[in-house]
């Protein structure tokens, strides 16, 4: 196979949603179809249990569990897939979004219960942000939900995003009868009993006047042909072009648990998916064909075990080949590094990896080289974007409590929030840093962490903050006043940039009625 075939052949994806809709056993059961794994239950994926929500050794302990699943290969149909987990745990929301910046296309569950519910809205706007195309699964059809019409009036209202059904189900619930395929014109009827198995026993009509139709989902023969008829009417027919561009989410219903629709899904993904994107750079925009090798590290795995203080960077390929022991120059640091044990991941091992394309993620055996964000090329001095940092929601001084550990706590604070655990912004007026994170949780990694890890005790004091905003602005005079008023609230994030820590919603909304010049930006990146 030629390099091009190669890059065409991968789909590097992830699949989000609200803790609890089904992501989990939605990754499971495309890794069985995958080959990836035999049985059902043989991944716990990423998943942090509701149970675990004050524990955060617990969830750590987990975390451990994940570094295997953080990405899962298989080949399916002579394509390359590659899932990139995400962890469900609200307060982990962040490395989620970063996760997102390193695939190209997304899987949204849905419980079609629940319908849209928080964390989903936030993951779309990331999505939205990116232009990234989303395919929506609508899971759970084994339990009674809402009416699909209203189902996807939601998803429309509620994520901004037009859809366009690709399968409809035939009622729902106990009565669940199976979804007709539109992309295949096929029947699939719904047994319930393929649990833990690829499924083969699915039952397909092409024709949808066959009496077998009726047959097999009386008595909802007539409600769904005028469903169908509503949808066909309604719907615009599939159209890659407005997919890839982020326009419109095809949709599936289905059953994760039940192993139902699931493979349709696979198949038209496959299909439809977009193979690696190009990635734009502050020098410009590189084709995943290009020959020469690059690529962009957008997470760091750190072991907690204090005797072993590896970690793993993840990389992206973005272009060329990847190749073990060959010298790549690492752009932030300005040098060259040669790495002789790169990992691919298959489902439930490591291996290492002699060559990888654009499209791959590797692991690369860091003892504290990389930050979120590096990248590495042949010689090529450019820097990726895309990997915004988002305001946090909680915000806390950070002091230290061992005088004799001042040099281990800085080391500390500084490789911590490389690694992305927390945002760190050093206030203007007294150089007081503080911690900024999305959930309450990792507050506590970091006091654990520093600890463990690196022999350094720190203590918490309060701060009332409500976001912290980057600005932006080309009226300098307006910005010398901001920077007078505002000196208080002035802070520099990791990367020197200038943020504005807005106490509360009103002072917020003050700043940007009475500078009018300036943006505030609840990203880095705008
Ligand atoms: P998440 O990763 O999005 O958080 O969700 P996960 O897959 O863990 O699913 C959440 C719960 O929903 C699980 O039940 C799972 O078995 C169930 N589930 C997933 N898909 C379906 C489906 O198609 N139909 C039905 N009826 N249930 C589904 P749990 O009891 O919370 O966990 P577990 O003990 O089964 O692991």
């Amino acid at each position: 196979m030629n390099f091009e075939e190669e890059v065409k052949r991968r789909r590097t994806f992830a699949i989000v949603s609200h803790p609890d809709a089904g992501k989990t056993t939605l990754t499971e059961k495309l890794l069985l179809f995958g080959g990836a794994i035999h049985v059902a239950g043989a991944v716990k994926s990423n998943k942090i249990k509701k149970t675990a929500t004050s524990d955060f050794m617990e969830i750590e302990r987990q975390r451990g569990i994940s570094v295997s699943t953080s990405v899962m290969e298989f080949e399916y149909n002579g394509f390359k897939v590659n899932i990139l987990d995400t962890p469900g745990h609200q307060d982990f929301a962040e490395d989620t979004y970063r996760t997102l910046t390193a695939v190209d296309s997304v899987i949204i569950v849905i419980d079609h219960a629940k319908g849209v519910e928080a964390q989903t809205r936030k993951l779309m706007e990331v999505c939205r942000m990116r232009k990234t195309p989303v395919i929506i699964f609508i899971n759970k059809l084994d339990r009674p939900g809402n009416d699909p019409f209203d189902l996807l009036d939601e998803i429309e209202s509620e994520l901004h995003i037009k859809v366009c059904p690709l399968s409809w189900p035939i009622s729902q619930g106990p009565t669940f009868k199976g979804v007709y395929n539109l992309f295949e014109k096929k029947l699939f009827l719904f047994s319930g009993d393929n649990k833990q198995t690829v499924a083969d026993d699915i039952v397909e009509i092409a024709d949808l006047n066959s009496p077998e139709l009726d047959e097999n989902i009386k008595p909802y023969t007539q409600k769904f042909l005028e469903e169908i008829e509503i949808v066909q009417e309604v719907y615009p027919d599939f159209d890659i072009n407005t997919y890839l561009s982020g326009e419109v989410a095809p949709v599936f219903f289905g059953s994760a648990l039940n192993n139902f629709g699931v493979k349709e899904l696979l198949d038209c993904f496959v299909q439809i998916a977009p193979y690696p994107r190009p990635t734009v750079t502050d020098a410009r925009t590189i084709s995943p064909f290009e020959q020469k090798f690059s690529g962009f590290v957008f997470k760091i795995f750190a072991n907690m075990d204090p005797n072993h203080r590896n970690r793993i960077a993840f990389l992206k390929i973005c272009s060329g080949r990847f190749e073990r022991n060959v010298p790549y120059f690492h752009v932030g640091k300005g040098k060259s590094l040669r790495f002789s044990s790169p990992n691919a991941f298959l489902a439930d091992k490591k291996s290492i990896v002699e060559i990888a394309y654009p499209g791959d993620i590797i692991g690369l055996p860091d003892s504290g080289n990389f930050k979120i964000g590096d990248t590495l090329t042949e010689g090529e001095i450019l820097n990726f974007k895309g990997i915004p940092n988002f305001s946090p929601e909680l915000f806390r001084y950070i002091e230290n409590a061992d005088p004799l550990k001042y040099k281990q706590l800085a080391k500390g604070i500084e490789q911590l929030t490389d690694e992305g655990v927390a945002q760190l912004f050093v206030q203007k007026s007294n150089g007081r840093k503080i911690i900024g994170t999305v959930g309450a949780l990792q507050f506590d990694v970091i006091q654990y962490r520093l600890e463990h890890e690196y022999g350094a005790k720190c203590k918490y004091e309060p701060i009332t903050l409500h976001k912290a905003c980057w600005i932006e602005t080309s009226n300098k005079a307006q910005l010398d006043d901001f920077r007078i008023r505002k000196y208080n609230n002035l802070a520099l994030d990791k990367q020197g940039r200038e943020v504005f820590l807005a106490d509360s919603p009103y002072s917020l909304q003050m700043a940007i009625e009475k500078f009018t010049d300036i943006k505030f930006h609840f990203t880095s990146e705008f």
